[in-house]
Order: structure tokens, then sequence, then C-alpha cells
């Protein structure tokens, strides 16, 4: 793809989840138009790799999200100015049906994909406030919109993504501040998805074979994530689009 446009130069935009997959894809998309880059990943191994492949300004923090001192040394990283926040890190589940959750996997996901995004855009939010400026996008999921694509604590996370977002749109869009979210279908990354139960292999199994769209390439999902980012889309807040290749209107 060739990209003319550069619409975040001179802009600062925290990326987690940016050592792979959607959040790579995003992190490179934003270096490439013109932006100054906070990359954030639990795995120090993968924003090496970040770093040395793609050009632009790209500042790596390894934090994990879901820990408070990790929201403190992104915010650092970061510094004064933030224009933008894409909330992408997330991890699934085990397929695990609700009679079958264990207590750690459920904390972990939740803490993971809904608590970390909630701290992190908290400690975000005064600085746009404070400018009257910012755009955040969090990245939910196909699962956020049925209860057949995961186990009972990713899709539990990805719906409370979206309500995350509509309430933090309504308070803050009066402010200057949007705040969306895209809902992808399955896409080509390195997200580890094993089956833990056999009766969600069985109940799943089905949808799974008739109703899933074409696998997605990441750029695809940063293309639209850095599109909510601009200023092409200030008039959007609120909003959760699915980028899923038409499964939602299944
Ligand atoms: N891949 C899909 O089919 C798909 C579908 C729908 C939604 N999503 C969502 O897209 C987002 C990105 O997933 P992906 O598919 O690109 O996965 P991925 O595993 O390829 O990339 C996620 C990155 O986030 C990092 N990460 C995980 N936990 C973290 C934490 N606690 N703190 C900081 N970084 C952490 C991982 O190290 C990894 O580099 C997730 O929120 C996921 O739920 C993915």
């Amino acid at each position: 793809m060739t990209l003319s446009s550069q619409r975040f130069n001179g802009r600062t935009v925290i990326v987690t989840g940016a050592g792979a997959g959607i959040g790579r894809a995003t992190a490179e998309r934003l270096a490439a138009e013109g932006c100054r880059v906070i990359a954030v990943d639990v795995s120090a191994d993968r924003l090496t790799a970040l770093a040395d492949e793609v050009g632009g300004e790209v500042v790596t923090v390894s934090a994990d999200i879901a820990d408070a001192a990790g929201i403190e040394a992104i915010m650092a990283a970061a510094g004064e100015r933030i224009d933008g926040l894409a909330n992408v890190a997330g991890i699934m589940d085990g397929f695990e049906p609700t009679a079958e959750i264990a207590d750690a996997t459920w904390e972990r996901v939740l803490g993971v994909n809904l608590t970390g995004m909630m701290r992190l855009t908290r400690a975000v939010l005064p600085g746009m406030i404070d400018r009257g400026a910012g755009s955040i996008v969090n990245v939910g999921s196909e699962a956020g919109q049925r209860g057949s694509a995961a186990g009972t604590p990713y899709t539990t996370s990805k719906h409370a993504v979206n309500g995350f977002t509509v309430s933090t749109a309504f308070f803050y869009t009066p402010k200057g501040v949007r705040c969306n979210a895209v809902a992808p279908g399955p896409v080509a990354t390195s997200i580890e998805a094993p089956f833990r139960s056999e009766w969600a292999q069985t109940r799943l199994g089905p949808f799974f074979q008739t109703n899933l769209p074409p696998v997605a390439q990441p750029s695809q999902l940063a293309a639209a994530i850095t599109w909510l980012l601009s200023d092409d889309a200030s008039n959007v807040s609120g909003a959760v689009i699915p980028v899923d290749g038409g499964w939602a209107a299944i």
C-alpha cells in the first residue's frame, strides 16, 4: 500500500499490544503517517523487533497493561502531550463455557482486556480534556456482538469493551475527546486460542464451520483504527464498528 498522508505529523499516539498482530500493524501505519508512536507490549523481544524493523519515531515500553506499575511506565514514556490511544492488547480465553471457568482465567482475561484498557484510558483522559482534543480507539471483537464466537470470559470482556466505549464517549465527547471501538472478525495474528473445553468444541464447532468470514490481515484493522484516531473521523464518537468481512450482517 502506498501512503501519501501524514495525518499524524507532530502527534503522539500510544498503541498497546504493538509487538504483534493488529497492534503492530497499527504502530507501523501510524509511524508511516508521521506519528510519534509509544509502542507498548508485555513482550520486550517483540518490541525490539518492531523498533529494528519500523522506521519513524517509535518509543518502546515493555509493560503489562494489567499491572498498575505498567500504566505508570507508559505514561512516563509518553510525556505531557498524548493525542491518541489505541487500546489493542488483548488475550483469548480457552473457549471455556461458564461452568468450566477457572478463577485465574476469568481474572486474567478481564484484567487485560478490560481493566487494563480502563486504567490506561483513565490515565490519558485528564491531558486530553485539558487540551480539548483526543481520540481513543478500543479493540473489541465480534465476540462482543454475539455469544457464539469464544468462551464466556472473552465474550464477557468484549461486550464490556463496547459498554466502556459508549460510556466514555458519552461523558467526554463534549470535552473534545472521541472514543470508538472496532470489532474485528477473524484476523491472521499470533493470538493463541486453544480449545480447553469438550462441550465448547461440540457447541461452537458448527458455527465456526458455517458462519466465519475469510480471515482478514492486520493491516485491514490498522486502516480502520488509524482512521478513527485521525481527524478524518472528527464527527465519529461512541461507535462500535464491525471490521469483520460482513460477519455482523449474518
Ligand atoms: N486475531 C483475531 O482474530 C481477533 C479477533 C477479534 C478481536 N481481536 C482482538 O484484537 C486485539 C489484538 O489481538 P491480536 O489478534 O493482534 O493478537 P496478538 O497476540 O497477535 O497481539 C497482541 C499483542 O498484545 C500483547 N499483550 C498481550 N497481553 C498484554 C498485556 N497484558 N500487556 C501488554 N501487552 C500485551 C502480546 O504480547 C501481543 O504482542 C485483541 O484485543 C484481540 O482480542 C483479535
